[in-house]
């Protein structure tokens, strides 16, 4: 079963001789419970296309639906909230709020949704993640490594079916960067989720089901 489908799509930036075509005309499918890894040069359309998927952003033209939804039936509001249950995000910068432990920061998304922790699963990937005995210190205090997996913990923290990983690696030494795509990798077949990751790493691109190539916006 597909759990993303993409159908046509196109995101336009400016108009004329300016016009920027981010996007022109991708059709994927990501099949439920696989590990898709999607290469290209910079600038070909790779973090347009995960966002598009994960709600972030909205395209020109063309669907995106997402177990069963159309997101450009979607209002704003309404994308939150999808982004919220489907989605864990996990981003090159880390994204954490430096001013939050990590364990406050992978309880987070749960805060947003007024939604209590299963004490037994937050446990169980800090453990899997390396991040025990960490739970009390700030992003800053941690290497970029660990920061990585605080931030994966967060996006499986609300056991959403998809994981949107872009360059999840991109900040990190080789040995770092193998590892945490590893976790990503192995914490997502282990509680089924759907993983999709952006990499320059050829290397790492590997480790996926499917390998999926992006080049002036479209898929090749
Ligand atoms: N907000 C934006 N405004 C204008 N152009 C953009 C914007 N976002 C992306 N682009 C352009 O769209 C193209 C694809 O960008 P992007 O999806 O970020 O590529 P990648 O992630 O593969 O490096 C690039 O030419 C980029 O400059
Ligand atoms: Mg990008």
């Amino acid at each position: 079963m597909d759990i993303i489908t993409v159908q046509n799509l196109k995101k336009y930036y400016g108009s004329g001789s300016n016009q920027v075509r981010a996007l022109d005309g991708v059709d994927l499918t990501v099949a439920q419970g696989g590990f898709t890894a999607i290469v290209g040069a910079s600038g070909s359309g790779k973090t347009t296309l995960l966002n598009m998927m994960g709600g972030l952003d909205v395209p020109t033209a063309g669907e995106v639906i997402v177990d069963g939804v159309s997101l450009s039936g979607l209002r704003e509001e309404q994308r939150a909230v999808f982004r919220r249950k489907k989605v864990g995000f996990v981003f090159q910068n880390y994204n954490l709020v430096p001013t939050l432990t990590v364990e406050e920061n992978i309880l987070f998304p749960l805060d947003l949704d007024g939604s209590a922790p299963d004490e037994k699963y937050l446990q169980e990937i800090t453990e899997l993640l390396g991040l025990t005995g960490k739970m009390r210190d700030y992003p800053g205090m941690l290497s970029g490594g660990q920061q990585q997996r605080a931030a994966i913990a967060r996006a499986l923290i609300t056991k959403p079916p998809i994981i949107l990983a872009d360059e999840p690696t991109g900040n990190l030494d080789s040995q770092n960067g193998q590892n945490v795509a590893g976790l990503l990798k192995m914490t997502t077949e282990l509680y089924h989720r759907t993983l999709v990751l952006i990499t320059h790493n050829l290397e790492l691109a590997q480790l996926a089901d499917r390998v999926v190539r992006m080049q002036d916006g479209r898929i090749v």
